[in-house]
């Protein structure tokens, strides 16, 4: 899969991006043209996955210069600082959105023009996505040396090309060791209760014929104890000092690798890095009820009864064999200063 998951339509001036929430049944390819458009497309996953967020922030920055009613600099900075606030209040837990808002928010404040701004704005959130679709590619190179030539590799939501701009993160590891002659089969977390495994990285993988098995997510420890997998790489939404946040479940097949001796890769560029916040700094999203109680129109809980439905998971740093990112392979002992020198780097 190389086509980009979000990007810039010139001739509409909107962001287009892959409706994911209609995947696998339906490839559509959907637009917003305003802010609010674009919030909801997040709220509602349409475009979902860390770096894809980053670069939906930027975008979403540049989209606010473009349909700005202001006519001064200032008056347009003042509508990116407000729609800013609106795009990152949608998903708390991945800092990538965040950064990549804030990145674009930064290249436009610097310009004295509403030409200029809008130009500046553009031309980062495009960077973004390049910077991004480059990243994988390195952290693909990176994470391949690790696996061995044949082998089964578990993977719990998604964090493929459809989270990224394109190839991703995990799923860009798996695809950069196929492409070095590799032959890796993946076992794929079905990711209740939103399905990104089943529904989006068996789809991707499928697409680009790397073999791929569906499994639901309780079946994992069971498959580790039997020898079935070699090893577990997943990506990140934010990674402190201390913990790796990923979809819900990651936490469970960290303590399941460690019991069982197998290998627990993260996969992630440095934009996902927070290395100044530690765990208990970070808001947990916490999705509504009804994605647990219904599946379509069929009713899975009881009237009444409360879900809590938490989106991610923090994964303390020792479960993790070793974080891959575009710059290297991060190792324990992860020490702040390991971590803290790409941070400041970006
Ligand atoms: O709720 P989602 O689908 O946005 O969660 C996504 C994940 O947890 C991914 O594993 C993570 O963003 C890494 S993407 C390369």
């Amino acid at each position: 899969m190389t086509e980009r998951t979000i990007f810039w339509d010139y001739e509409s001036k909107s962001i287009s991006l892959i409706d994911q929430t209609l995947l696998p049944a339906e490839y559509r390819i959907k637009s917003c043209s305003t802010v609010e458009e674009l919030a909801e497309a997040i709220r509602r996953l349409e475009v979902r996955g860390a770096p894809a967020l980053g670069v939906a922030g930027g975008l979403g920055i540049a989209l606010s210069a473009a349909i700005s009613e202001s006519s001064d600099a200032s008056g347009i900075i003042a509508d990116l600082r407000r729609d800013a606030l609106i795009l990152k209040a949608t998903r708390p837990t991945a800092v990538n959105l965040a950064w990549g808002i804030e990145r674009v928010l930064k290249a436009a404040e610097a310009c004295s023009t509403p030409e200029e701004i809008q130009k500046a704005a553009l031309s980062e959130a495009e960077a973004v996505g390049d910077e991004d679709a480059a990243m994988c590619r390195e952290i693909g190179k990176n994470g391949a040396e690790l696996l061995p030539d044949k082998c089964t590799v578990l993977t719990h939501c998604n964090a493929g090309a459809l989270a990224c701009s394109e190839w991703g993160t995990a799923l860009g590891v798996i695809r950069s060791a196929c492409k070095a002659g590799k032959e890796v089969s993946v076992i794929s977390c079905e990711t209740r209760p939103l399905n990104q495994g089943s529904r989006l990285t068996a789809f991707e993988l499928s697409r680009d014929n790397i073999p791929v098995k569906t499994i639901t997510d309780s079946s994992a420890a069971m498959l580790m104890r039997k020898g079935v997998i070699d090893a577990v790489i997943v990506g990140a939404d934010r990674i402190t000092d201390d913990a790796v946040f990923n979809k819900i479940g990651t936490y469970m097949h960290a303590v399941c690798a460690k019991h069982h001796n197998i290998p627990f890769y993260v996969a992630a560029p440095y934009s996902t890095f927070d290395s100044e916040l530690s765990e208990a700094d970070v808001e947990i999203e916490l999705r509504a009820r009804d994605e647990l109680a219904f599946c379509g129109d069929k009713m899975l809980m009881p009237d009444g009864v409360e879900a809590l439905n938490y989106a991610f998971d923090p994964t303390p740093m020792n479960l993790i064999t070793a974080v891959i990112t575009e710059k290297g392979v991060l190792k324990p002992p992860f020490e702040r200063t390991d971590l803290l020198p790409g941070r400041r780097d970006i």
